[in-house]
């Protein structure tokens, strides 16, 4: 052991990303993430893909992970994993190779909820909010607004009644022919387009539930309405248009949340919160209000072992571990008891 300090090891296998980080305590020291490119041409993930995949790549990830880090298997104090939610072939993968880990090298499990890793990714940042502060889960599997009170009491007040944000994302991509995931090119080719061009319907839904059907189908009829040629010469417009539609719900829920509970701290995470333009309006409304926003650095954004190490971590210190028994969880809840 080089030092007396705890190094952790992480992995996530949730989706169609394959991680694993060293982290010394709360410090990332290495967080290797390979993405699954062979999803690309189905325009979408595949899941027996996704776990083959994940099987090939887990081991020499993880030894890049180590390498990095300069560490090596020996030292080595505790394997935290993600168990769930998410696929359940891919969750199995990682949880069979964190469980192998644990055994040979005679050191505690410790299982992580991947939502829960997302909301607390905002602590791995140097500025970062204190506890309680409203989480904001913007991801292409999940869109929730979270009262976090600590980091292991967590309370969901709202989330989405069928499609999540970054889904909506890439559905409309795959509408528009460019690519999948398209979050990202539909933020990039937005940033010269006009939001108010076009008006898509944006759903009322009680409370701070949210919903992107209505908006998705609403933009397949769009698209049918005009010619090809007119959509590529508005590109732009049609994007910034689009992404507004997607984006307002978002602030305006987690604006009348902070209002609600009283909470001048909003932490934003999961792909989604690498979109340039929602940091823009929600950095806008919090210096009007005197609010502070934070974001996770791009790396820990989207899907990364380095925030399922903190939560590890995190719980390491309250000595929260899990027996060898445990399974994976697909349909993990957050704030879902210990098992
Ligand atoms: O957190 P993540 O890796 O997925 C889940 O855990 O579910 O996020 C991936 C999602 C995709 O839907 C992707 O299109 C979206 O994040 N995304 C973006 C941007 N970058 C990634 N969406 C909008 N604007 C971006 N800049
Ligand atoms: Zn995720």
């Amino acid at each position: 052991m080089k030092t007396d300090r705890a190094y952790l090891l992480a992995v996530e296998s949730s989706c169609d990303d394959t991680s694993v980080a060293i982290l010394l305590e709360n410090q990332v020291l290495s967080n290797i993430v390979s993405s699954q490119l062979v999803h690309n041409v189905h325009g979408g993930v595949v899941p027996e893909l996704a776990s083959r995949e994940h099987e090939k790549n887990l081991l020499w990830v993880c030894k890049e992970a180590l390498e990095m880090a300069d560490v090596t298997f020996e030292d080595i104090a505790a394997v935290a994993f993600t168990q769930g939610p998410g696929l359940p072939g891919s969750l199995l993968v990682g949880t069979s190779f964190a469980k192998g880990l644990s055994l040979r090298l005679g050191v505690p499990l410790i299982a992580v909820n991947h939502m829960e890793a997302h909301i607390l990714s905002v602590l791995l940042a140097e500025d970062r909010p204190e506890f309680p502060f409203i989480a904001l889960v913007v991801s292409g599997g999940h869109t929730l607004l979270v009262l976090v009170k600590n980091w292991d009491q967590m309370e969901v007040l709202g989330s989405t009644q069928d499609d999540a944000v970054g889904e909506a994302f890439d559905k409309c991509a795959k509408m528009l022919g460019l690519g999948y995931p398209g979050g990202k090119k539909i933020n990039e080719l937005a940033a010269q387009g006009d939001p108010h061009a076009f008006e898509f319907p944006i759903a009322r839904i009680p409370g701070y539930g949210f919903s992107y059907s209505g908006v998705k189908t609403a933009f397949l009829y769009f698209l049918q309405r005009h010619d090809p040629a007119f959509i590529q010469e508005r590109i732009s417009d049609v994007c910034a248009s689009l992404q507004q539609a997607l984006l307002s719900p978002l602030i305006q829920k987690a604006m009348s949340a902070m209002e609600a509970y009283d909470c001048r701290q909003l932490g934003v995470s999961g792909g989604v919160a690498a979109n340039s333009e929602l940091r823009r309006q929600l950095f806008e409304q919090a210096e009007k209000r005197d609010w502070k926003v934070y974001f996770p650095a791009f790396e820990y954004c989207t899907d990364n072992a380095g925030m399922i190490g903190l939560v590890g971590w995190l719980k390491w210190k309250n000595k929260q571990f899990s027996p060898l028994s445990i399974g994976a969880e697909p349909r993990l809840k957050v704030g879902a008891p210990l098992l």
